[in-house]
């Protein structure tokens, strides 16, 4: 089992790792994304040219992880990225399962975003039920929707703008905002999401964990906190369940952004729950783990 990572620090829509016994890691390196000059705002949609490009390439080069049989970790950057990973991912795999963790629904449409920041939009781009509302973009003319609304699960929500509400209600999109964090528990929360991606075929998932899901007080280095997130805990056992599927098949790591840390400690603590996660992706068990030749010393 490989996991191919892939850095891309990207910003303008807003490592060492190795988990498990036999796990192997390899890196793609970072992309480099190149200034898009006279990125004029087109509608209220803000540098859409150098997102449109940043996407296509990432999509490119999470596509190539994937021909490799590898899973993927895209490290962001922006929230915007999803939009690239998630098209490169379904292009090798076509039917996949989207689990979004994140405090906001990203579903906004270019019409009722209330800030023009494309992170804040890119599963409206995604899905093929929402196609309708994409206008024509600059640089965007690579992307087709890939994935149904049925497929995709959100985990704690608690800042969904009006526009993404009717949305994630008119579509019946399964959403566990931190109410259902709080009334459930995690656990629950958890079967139920598994019950859901699961109903009908097992496709591959794709898990795209927004660090602002966690509360503020463990990951405070990031572009839009907001209160009463998750605990630390609850993050880990999303990730350690999600690895026992054994169908995890590519995950996004994003809005970890160190410029927005105070003090080198809310670097270090945002950083470290980051890393915590994935290892917990890729096998990490809180009850520790052995080889199956280890000798006592
Ligand atoms: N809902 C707000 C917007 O659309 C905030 C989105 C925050 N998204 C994120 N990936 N951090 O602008
Ligand atoms: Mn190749
Ligand atoms: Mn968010
Ligand atoms: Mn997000």
């Amino acid at each position: 089992h490989c996991v191919g990572i892939i850095g891309a620090p990207f910003s303008k829509g807003q490592k060492a790792l190795c988990a498990s016994p036999g796990c192997v890691v390899k890196d793609y390196g970072n992309l480099t994304f190149e200034d898009v000059p006279n990125d004029e705002p087109v509608g209220r949609l803000k540098t859409p040219r150098a997102v449109g490009r940043a996407s296509e390439l990432l999509a490119g080069a999470v596509q190539e992880v994937k021909s490799h049989g590898n899973t993927c970790v895209m490290l962001g950057g922006d929230h915007s990225l999803a939009i690239g990973s998630i098209s490169g991912h379904a292009a090798s795999r076509h039917e996949l399962s989207v689990l979004w963790v994140d405090a906001h629904a990203d579903i906004n449409t270019p019409s009722s975003t209330p800030t023009g920041n494309i992170h804040g939009q890119p599963l409206s781009y995604l899905i093929h039920e929402l196609h309708s509302e994409i206008p024509i973009i600059p640089n965007f003319s690579w992307l087709k929707p890939c994935v149904a609304a049925k497929d995709v699960v959100y985990i704690g929500l608690r800042d969904v703008d009006p526009g993404e509400h009717y949305t994630l209600k008119y579509l019946g999109i399964k959403a566990f905002s931190m109410t259902e964090v709080d009334r459930l528990g995690i656990a629950k929360v958890m079967e139920q999401t598994c019950d859901h991606m699961f109903s009908k075929v097992k496709k591959p998932i794709h898990l795209s964990f927004d660090i602002d899901a966690l509360d503020p007080s463990v990951s405070p280095a990031t572009g839009t906190p907001v209160a009463g997130g998750l605990t630390y805990r609850e993050g880990i056992y999303i990730t350690e369940h999600i690895c026992q599927t054994g169908l995890l098949s590519a995950v996004d790591m994003v809005e970890v952004n160190p410029k927005q840390g105070k003090t080198e400690d809310e670097i270090k603590s945002t950083v470290n729950a980051a890393v915590d996660l994935l290892l917990g992706c890729f096998g990490r068990v809180r009850e520790g783990s052995h080889d199956p030749d280890y000798k006592m010393p």
